[in-house]
């Protein structure tokens, strides 16, 4: 794709592994500028690397998108050294499954500090940047799950906050040339979830269930997400784009 990124600064969160690596991947090929901010700092390091060693532009940072602090430093950092910030992917995010009646507050609390209070302050820390730009891109990276799932309270809760809070950032900040758009993901081939246990079994019921016969991969989301980030999608906002091979 010929999107028109070259030079834009974008931070991505959890972007050392899986989507979030995929989204650095596409963002990166396109010429944007690439912060790679996740907890897991030597896999942001790793993953800065390689873009780089790819012939992309990334930097990488250890940051707690849970932290107000450790948030607000990513976005001081990434302008200090790329010049300005235009995009944001709020992608960092875990599942921790149980039925409601196992799940401790713990359980709860993790899950939804991460992908929705994680979100809030990304997206708290970026709009200034955006605002005097006149120019910004938010994509929130959802889930199929927001539909909810058995077992998932606290991610399907989490999941379909994310969709309610970028509709409000959109038409908050829309003035301002402000897109705010979500991409909810099916299940994709990542590591996290082979991990699962059952990840054989999810595999083959997603071949048998999806529409597009298989199991989604990370450059499936990330094109998508490159899209919307671009000026292609400037009259998009506050959608919610699933990219689940048609299963629902
Ligand atoms: N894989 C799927 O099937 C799937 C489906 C739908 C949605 N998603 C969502 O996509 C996103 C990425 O998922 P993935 O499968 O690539 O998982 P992943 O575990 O490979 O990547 C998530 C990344 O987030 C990072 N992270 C965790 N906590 C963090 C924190 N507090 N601060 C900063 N970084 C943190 C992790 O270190 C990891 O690198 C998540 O939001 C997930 O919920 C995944």
């Amino acid at each position: 794709m010929q999107l028109g990124l070259l030079g834009k600064v974008a931070v991505v969160t959890g972007g050392a592994n899986g989507i979030g690596l995929a989204i650095c991947e596409a963002l990166c090929a396109e010429g944007a500028h690439v912060m790679v901010a996740d907890i897991d700092g030597n896999g942001a390091l790793r993953s800065a690397e390689v873009l780089r060693a790819a012939g992309g532009t990334a930097g990488s940072l250890l940051v707690d998108v849970t932290d107000a602090s450790s948030v607000d430093a990513l976005v001081s950092e990434t302008v200090g050294r790329f010049g300005g910030l235009h995009i944001l992917v709020n992608n960092a995010g875990f599942t921790r499954d149980m039925r409601i009646t196992k799940m401790a507050e713990s359980d709860w609390d993790a899950v939804i500090d991460v992908v929705l209070k994680g979100a809030f302050l990304c997206t708290r820390a970026a709009i200034p940047h955006f605002e005097r730009n006149q120019f910004g891109r938010i994509i929130n990276i959802s889930s199929r799950a927001h539909l909810g799932n058995p077992g998932q309270a606290n991610y399907s809760a989490a999941k379909a906050g994310v969709i309610g809070f970028t509709r409000a950032m959109a038409l908050e900040n829309g003035r301002n040339n402000i897109t705010v758009n979500a991409v909810a993901p099916g299940i994709i081939d990542t590591e996290a979830v082979q991990r699962l246990p059952h990840y054989e079994k999810i595999k083959s019921a997603a071949q048998k269930s999806t529409p597009i016969a298989r199991i989604g991969a990370p450059a499936d989301v990330a094109s998508v997400v490159a899209f919307l980030a671009s000026g292609q999608a400037s009259y998009v906002t506050g959608e919610v784009i699933h990219v689940t091979g048609g299963r629902y």
